[in-house]
């Protein structure tokens, strides 16, 4: 899929007050300097679309860009980000959860996991939430970039034999890197196929 447009719509706290639900929306979330943010900007091909940063805790509303005037990509806060409140952290998770169970038009959701680091309780535990309420999800390695192809293949086992402790089968894996701008077209690609089983009239 060619990306012809990809514009900021709107920043929110609150998941009622997000965009119509007209249009077919994929969101990215992981823990906090996974990559979500960079990844958004590799697959629309702009620097500073979605606000990154090198500190974790960088995104912190939930953030609409339309493509192509025809779907959205949402870039959420991260979890997990120790240097905030408790209070914060909760109102945090709050908001992410709400957005997650009542956005009728989320046709997917990507689990961004770093490459880098062996299967986290943190990120087991919420894909395991997500199964329970649901929601669609695929998993993104990010950061490819950062290890050899041997080292990839060894940690994907691992990650794939930790899954299956709990998981009947793996759900779909891309491996990306935003640097290499390794991945995009397959995740471009995903999002063309189910962009056309979207179904205005369910989200009414
Ligand atoms: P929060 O919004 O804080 O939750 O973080 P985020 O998940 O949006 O991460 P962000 O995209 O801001 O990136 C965090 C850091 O990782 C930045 O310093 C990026 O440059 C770096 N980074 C992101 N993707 C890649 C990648 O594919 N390769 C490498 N080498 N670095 C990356
Ligand atoms: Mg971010």
């Amino acid at each position: 899929m060619k990306i012809k447009t990809a514009e900021f719509v709107v920043s929110n706290t609150d998941y009622k007050l997000c965009p119509k639900e007209t249009l077919p929306e994929y969101a990215f979330i992981g823990r906090s300097n996974v990559g979500k943010s960079s990844l958004i900007n590799a697959l629309v091909n702009q620097k500073n679309l979605a606000k990154t940063s090198g500190k974790p805790g960088k995104t912190q509303l939930i953030n609409h860009f339309k493509i192509n005037n025809n779907w959205f990509l949402v870039d959420l806060p991260g979890y997990g980000y120790a240097a905030i409140s408790k209070t914060k952290r909760e109102e945090f998770k709050s908001m992410i959860h709400k957005y997650l169970i009542n956005r009728k038009n989320l046709m997917c959701l990507f689990i961004l996991l770093d490459i880098r680091h062996k299967a986290q309780t943190i990120d087991l535990e919420f894909m395991q939430k997500m199964g329970k309420e649901g929601i669609p999800f695929v998993m993104v390695f990010t950061k490819a970039d950062k290890l050899s192809q041997t080292q990839i293949g060894k940690n994907l086992k691992n990650y794939k034999i930790e899954m299956l402790k709990n998981w009947e089968s793996i759900p779909e894996i891309f491996i990306t890197s935003s640097e290499k701008k390794r991945g995009i077209e397959d995740i471009l690609n995903f999002i063309k196929i189910h962009n056309k089983s979207f179904d205005p009239t369910f989200c009414q």
